[in-house]
């Protein structure tokens, strides 16, 4: 099958990038290097030193003797999409090119539009792009689980039956993003059915817990490697506590440390998306695929961490800090998830597992994450 990845440069689109290509298909893909220059922006780095994208496709192919086909451009820009989607007309488009950071967007009014024009016109280009040049490609967009936020029932995999004054319907289940990010998102989502309602495109809409990990087996060496961002702006919970535990910092979850959320490793994302690429939707079908492996507290997520820091002779201490963010620090969260598991999707790396792997690799990298350990501490404030 030929699948087009938006953001192939990105954190998850180069490990899927190869991932697709040694299993089989034929890959190419887009990015403008912009997540490159946004961390550059915050006076950061990955504490993985990545290599340029002319040196990771040379390397790919030293490597397996496969070509991966890259386009450098921008998606807000029609025409550019437009091109790139006639050229090469894949069965399947892999959207993960958007701006995938909270914290960035909350930063002011110019972060909050550029996320907002990055994301939801880039996405409304490549719809178009599918409606005038391929109507049968599969979309598989990325979305989140935080496009649901943390309501006080079970959330549903993207629909659920209201009964509501003795009339009953099948409705989209509520969204309450919690970020100018996740707002986009839910505007994304929006977009998209009402691109499958009038064109019929046919759509899978992941929500996607947050994703950990650094390595998968395509990362033969280190020219290969993906990114590995810890920063307040562009690390994740998970991310963060690492590169703490790793250079003797204070893990510092966020407020009283209840925010639960869905979690799977970089190996398992790549499996859910070989599994739905391969199981398209039916012609005109738009479906929700909820996309995490565990349940835990950003608290958990700090006792994880801890515990194997420990194991590799790191102080893991925590310190729960102030709370930069609005949001529920105790709460419900109870996710269906059933689509992937029907398909075959079985998960292989729990948090543990997969930390026994990321620690040891991140401490080959401890002077990097020294260098930039002040971009760990939260300066962006929700709040007025
Ligand atoms: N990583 C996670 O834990 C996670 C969880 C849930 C959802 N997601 C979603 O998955 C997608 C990918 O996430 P990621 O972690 O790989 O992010 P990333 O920032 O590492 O990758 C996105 C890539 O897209 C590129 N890009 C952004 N805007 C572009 C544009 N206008 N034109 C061309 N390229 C553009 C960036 O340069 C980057 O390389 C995002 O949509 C994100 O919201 C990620």
């Amino acid at each position: 099958m030929k699948v087009m990845i938006m953001g192939m440069d990105g954190y998850l689109g180069w490990p899927l990038s190869m991932y697709l290509s040694g299993r089989g298909h034929d890959v190419c893909g887009v990015d403008n290097m912009s997540r490159r220059k946004n961390v550059v922006e915050i006076g950061s780095w990955s504490a993985t030193p990545i290599k340029p994208i002319k040196r990771r496709l040379e390397a790919y192919k030293e490597a397996t003797g496969k070509d991966l086909t890259f386009y450098r451009g921008d998606l807000v820009e029609p025409s550019f999409v437009d091109v790139v989607v006639e050229k090469e007309k894949p069965d399947c488009i892999v959207h993960l090119g958007e701006i995938p950071s909270a914290p960035y967007s909350m930063i002011d009014v110019e972060h909050c539009n550029y996320t907002h024009v990055n994301n939801v016109i880039g996405h409304n280009n490549i719809l178009f792009a599918i409606k005038d040049h391929v109507p049968n490609c599969h979309l598989l967009k990325l979305g989140t689980m935080g496009e649901y936020g943390t309501p006080n029932i079970d959330i549903a995999e993207g629909f659920f039956e209201v009964d509501y004054r003795g009339r009953k319907d099948k409705l989209p289940f509520p969204r309450q993003p919690g970020s100018w990010y996740h707002l986009t998102k839910v505007h994304d989502t929006w977009n998209l059915m009402f691109a499958n309602k009038i064109w019929g495109i046919r759509a899978t809409d992941v929500m996607q817990g947050v994703v950990h990990g650094v390595m998968t087996d395509d990362m033969v060496n280190d020219d290969l490697l993906t990114r590995f961002d810890f920063d307040e702006v562009w690390g994740t919970a998970i991310n963060r506590f690492c590169a703490q535990a790793v250079v003797g910092h204070e893990l510092t979850p966020y407020g009283k440390g209840g925010q639960t959320r869905g979690y799977l490793a970089l190996r398992d994302s790549m499996q859910c998306f070989k599994i739905a690429i391969e199981n398209p939707p039916d012609e005109r079908e738009y479906r929700v695929f909820n996309q995490y492996d565990e349940l835990y507290s950003v608290n958990d997520l700090a006792k994880y961490v801890s515990k194997v820091a420990e194991e590799y002779g790191l102080e893991g201490k925590i310190w729960n800090i102030e709370n930069p963010r609005v949001e529920a620090e105790e709460h419900y969260y109870n996710p269906d998830m059933e689509h992937l598991p029907n398909l075959g999707f079985k998960p292989t790396y729990t948090l543990e597992k997969e930390l026994h792997i990321t620690l040891p690799k991140l401490m080959e990298y401890k002077d990097r994450i020294e260098a930039k350990r002040d971009s760990i501490n939260p300066k962006i404030k929700w709040t007025a």
